[in-house]
């Protein structure tokens, strides 16, 4: 037998017992009489001790970063000077009887035992296999198995099966573009990698599964970002015959909960708050808001309607607003902090910034535009006080930078509690306008209307809310869902809306409207990016830094290097000429 224990979990208690040991030389010490050296596996590291007078152990000051060993020796405890409070298995060393060198390693390209500062990140995602030994990214790993088993049997327990969907597939639109499959057999053909199991989730509740789940890869050619992967990972789920969205909004607070306490052992409240999409954008203008802070937004409207500031009461009078948020203990803010807001407010939409500042008097640019009540019922709205700031906007489309401004000044004055807060979004409209201002999908086309509006569709698309709602943790989107079409007329037009003809939605989903016909059930959903909840848990900033294997913020696999130009003969077999390179 090569091993009978594990560094890390040697304590004073396998004192004197005999222990096969192997790993990795994380660092030796040569100090004359004895060598040092610290072996590491999964668990840890344990301080190996080497005489050197010992013919069989000649070979220990040899040993180099990385090399494999397995050894044979003692457990001892070590002498009071030497024990090291800082090493979990610092009141143990073993005494080393015998040492086989398993196999040597080139100088690593950077430090384990570091944070990774030493190095950068392709470096260490080109060499991830060396990578991976760190505790960091180990113990990122083992949580995120963790969570997988502990979603695992939560939803087997409630019933749900796991079921796998096809990989080559037909297009599922979940608003990013497809990664496209070339067929041998079909020379011309694609299949489409999906994008979500969306319609065969949605099928199996038409085949009479009721209650599906799968832990799923799903595939989107979008800009990536620290929270967005070309492939992640979904925990993704349908019901048939809900009882509306709480039955949803329960199951995923159970399962969410259950993780938390099984991987973390973190008690969450339940049931999470909820909010509507609307008063999410009024309130935070956004509609992932982050609750550990207030900084809400704040509407004077109505307090400078009439104001002989032009700005002000002519944003009302055409059908926009004045609104802003109090940065509290701010009014030191030097004129280039305020630049920096206001160039953010502007990037975000807005057409400027105004700025109080709240002292003895209140100092802004346009203090001698407004009357003295008028600053005083904007200061007292506010409930601001000396030593405050108020940010504010004037117009339509305010709420983003809005929105913004209330994110920037939280980072800045560290506002965000260190707490997990979650928030449901509910609500949110049917329908948004794209960039080049087409009526799109706001969730996707197979999120159902509130019953009350489908009426006014047509009339007013832009105003018909949804049954299409979000889970946000720490203002983090990590999963959305929503209750289904189920009538393939209604479903036939959400397309018509969205501006997919007939012909192309015969094409596209004829296949997947068929089913809605043979007896679809009610249904629902949810797919939560276990990535996200994954790095959530973690700490980590990235996705990457969850993921084994992670593409690069260019879409690339610095270790494998794909995307790779394809051999000749591959294209030639499959009907394919490259007429584009970068
Ligand atoms: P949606 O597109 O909102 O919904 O995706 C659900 C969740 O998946 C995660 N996610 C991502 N994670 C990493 N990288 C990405 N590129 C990425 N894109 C999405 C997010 C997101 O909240 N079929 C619907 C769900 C449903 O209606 O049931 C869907 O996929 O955490």
């Amino acid at each position: 037998m090569m091993r009978t224990a594990y560094c890390g979990r040697l304590t004073a208690a396998n004192v004197g017992e005999s222990v096969r040991l192997a790993g990795w030389v994380n660092r030796r010490r040569d100090l004359g009489k004895i060598t040092f050296v610290d072996l590491r596996d999964r668990t840890g590291l344990v301080q190996l001790l080497f005489r050197s007078d010992d013919a069989n152990l000649r070979d220990a000051h040899t040993l180099n970063r990385e090399d494999v060993i397995a050894v044979r020796g003692t457990v001892a405890r070590r002498s009071g000077s030497n024990i090291n409070p800082e090493m979990p298995t610092g009141e143990i060393e073993v005494h080393v009887d015998e040492l086989q060198i398993l196999n040597r390693s080139k100088t690593p390209p950077f430090l384990i035992e570091g944070d990774g500062s030493d190095t950068t990140e392709d470096t260490r995602l080109r060499y991830r296999y060396v990578d991976l030994r760190r505790e960091r990214v180990q113990k990122a790993l083992e949580l995120r198995h963790r969570t997988f088993q502990a979603t695992r049997s939560f939803f087997a327990e409630r019933g749900f099966l796991e079921i796998d969907t096809p990989f080559l597939t037909k297009s599922t639109p979940e608003g990013a573009r497809d990664f496209l499959v070339p067929s041998r057999m079909h020379l011309g053909s694609f299949y489409a990698l999906p994008q979500s199991p969306q319609l065969f989730k949605q099928l199996f509740m038409v085949g009479g599964v009721d209650r599906y789940f799968q832990v799923v890869k799903c595939f989107r050619d979008e800009d990536l970002r620290a929270d967005r992967q070309p492939e992640f990972t979904q925990l993704d789920l349908e019901i048939a015959f809900p009882s509306g969205t709480d039955e949803i909004y329960e199951l995923l607070e159970g399962a969410v909960a259950r993780v938390f306490h099984e991987v973390l052992g973190v008690k969450l409240d339940l049931p999470f708050p909820r909010i509507t999409h609307a008063d999410a954008m009024a309130r935070f203008g956004i509609d992932k808001p982050d609750m550990r802070f207030g900084v809400e937004i704040l509407d004077i409207s109505s307090h400078v309607r009439g104001s002989g500031f032009r700005v002000f009461s002519e944003a009302v009078q055409s059908g926009g607003r004045v609104a802003g948020i109090l940065a509290k203990g701010c009014s030191h803010y030097s004129r280039a902090a305020l630049d920096k807001l206001q160039a953010l407010a502007v990037g975000a939409g807005a057409k400027g910034l105004v700025w109080l500042k709240v002292d003895e008097g209140v100092a802004s640019p346009i203090a001698k535009n407004l009357t003295e009540k008028e600053l005083h019922d904007i200061v007292s709205a506010f409930g601001a006080a000396p030593g405050d700031l108020i940010l504010l906007l004037a117009g339509t489309g305010i709420e983003k930078p809005l929105g913004e401004l209330r994110l920037a000044v939280a980072r800045e004055e560290s506002l965000a509690e260190d707490a997990w807060r979650f928030l449901w979004v509910t609500d949110f409209p049917l329908f948004e306008l794209d960039e080049e201002g087409h009526l799109t999908s706001a969730h996707h086309m197979f999120t159902s209307p509130h019953e009350d509006e489908i009426e006014r569709m047509e009339a007013d698309p832009l105003h018909v809310g949804s049954n299409a709602y979000d889970l946000v943790l720490n203002g983090t989107e990590l999963g959305s869902g929503s209750i289904r079409i189920h009538s393939r007329a209604l479903q036939e037009r959400i397309f018509r809306l969205v501006g997919i003809s007939e012909e192309d939605a015969r094409q596209r989903f004829g296949w997947f409207l068929e089913a809605l016909d043979y007896g679809a059930p009610p249904h629902g959903g949810f797919a939560l990016g276990i990535d996200r909840l994954v790095m959530l848990m973690a700490h980590e900033q990235s996705l990457r830094d969850v993921i084994a294997f992670p593409k690069t913020a260019n879409g690339m696999c610095p270790l494998t290097e794909a995307p790779m130009p394809a051999a000749a003969k591959q294209l030639e077999e499959l009907g394919i000429e490259v007429t584009r390179r970068p």
